[in-house]
């Protein structure tokens, strides 16, 4: 039996791959390390920590890391700080985990001849404008633009390095923007479906013409199985689910009219600063030589549902944290745009 060590297993994707693993690919003995931080919840576990090791702490610790990492078969690295309006505010914590943090996991791994999967993001390739037809490849060069882009280019580039000059056993994964349950309510789509379920609209940045081409959090996980299973070490894999074609402003549409409130009931606010206007993924490599397929592909709509299921029925995970996330928004300035008329 392999023995899987999971990093960030108790935020967003890494608890779901914690479930979906159990589910799926009985066969792992797993180890979870999370610092539980702000975006880390043991409640995302909960229901199965009788089946895991959970062990709180710190990819920065590199005693720690070095124990687990020896004890561990493959390691899965999920863990980062994940949220670009918090990266604008306080960068730091970006750098030092992002960063510092997969230092931490690259010299451990190549000390003991670990297998590793690094979890990447789409976001390190800048952004594509609006009408731009192109789509993000294994190949297009890196441009970030915020400090959490920069961070998790940074750690990309560490890792190719350390497969480079030390030739650890590694794949790296760039997938597009997440959605699914247990998602931070401080993310676009718990934050619109969270606003209504408290009978409050949606907020909307800017005009909410930006495109991003969202999957559904267990797509993205049966790929980094796949990647596992078959991937060839040393290869980078873009994971994206062909839904690039759905602004902001369409989705908040969509989860209004799928939660009953009429279309244009949702208030435009201030502009992310340097808010990225198109992602778009090709991950014609992963489905050609791989052979995945996500389930939820152009079914936006029915992941949705799902997902508001979700949210409607477990109101005891979001709920008690809601008000200061809002209150942390309006801190930061964000008020509504009056002059911009719901079109
Ligand atoms: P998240 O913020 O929900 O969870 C991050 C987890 O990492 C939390 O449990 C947190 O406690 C933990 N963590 C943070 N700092 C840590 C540290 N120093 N030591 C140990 N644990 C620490 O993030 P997420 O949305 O689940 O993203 C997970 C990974 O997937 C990240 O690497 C992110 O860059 C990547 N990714 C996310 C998306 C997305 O849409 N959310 C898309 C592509 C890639
Ligand atoms: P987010 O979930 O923060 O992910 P990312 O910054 O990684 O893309 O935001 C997704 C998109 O939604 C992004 O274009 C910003 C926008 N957005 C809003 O319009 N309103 C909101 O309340 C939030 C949080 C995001």
């Amino acid at each position: 039996m392999n023995k899987l060590l999971i990093t960030g297993g108790a935020g967003f994707i890494g608890a779901n791959f914690v479930h979906y693993t159990l589910n799926h690919y009985p066969n792992y003995q797993i180890t979870v390390v999370d610092k539980l931080t702000y975006a880390g919840n043991p409640d995302n576990l909960k229901t199965v920590l009788d089946k895991i090791e959970f062990v709180t702490g710190d990819i920065c610790d590199p005693e720690l890391i070095d124990k687990l990492i020896a004890d561990a078969d493959i390691v899965v690295h999920y863990a980062a700080e994940s949220h670009n309006d918090n990266s604008l505010k306080n960068p730091w914590p970006f750098i030092n985990t992002n960063i510092i943090g997969t230092y931490q996991i690259l010299e451990a791994v190549r000390k003991h001849g670990k297998r590793l999967h690094h979890i990447s993001t789409d976001e390190v390739f800048g952004d594509l404008e609006i009408d731009d037809p192109n789509r993000f490849t294994e190949e297009t060069p890196y441009n970030p633009s915020s400090p959490y882009s920069a961070s998790k280019a940074s750690a990309d580039h560490l890792v190719r390095a350390w497969m480079r000059s030390f030739g650890i056993q590694a794949t790296i994964s760039n997938c597009s923007n997440n959605y699914g349950p247990y998602q931070h309510i401080e993310k676009f789509i718990p934050r619109q479906i969270t606003n209504i379920l408290r009978d409050e609209q949606p907020r909307l940045y800017g005009e909410g013409k930006n495109v991003r081409d969202w999957i559904h959090v267990d797509d993205h996980n049966f790929a980094v199985h796949v990647i596992l299973e078959k991937g060839k070490i040393g290869e980078t894999y873009i994971i994206g689910a062909d839904n690039d074609h759905t602004n902001n402003k369409q989705v908040i549409e969509m989860i209004l009219e799928l939660m009953g409130k009429p279309k244009d009931w949702y208030v435009h606010v201030t502009d992310r600063a340097g808010h990225d206007m198109r992602y778009a993924m090709d991950s014609t490599k992963l489905r050609r030589e791989l052979g995945w397929q996500p389930e939820f592909t152009d079914n936006l709509e029915r992941g949705l549902r799902q997902t508001i299921d979700w949210y409607t029925q477990n109101e005891w995970w979001w709920k008690p944290e809601k008000e200061a996330v809002e209150a942390s928004y309006r801190a930061n300035g964000e008020q509504v745009v009056e002059k911009l008329a719901n079109k």
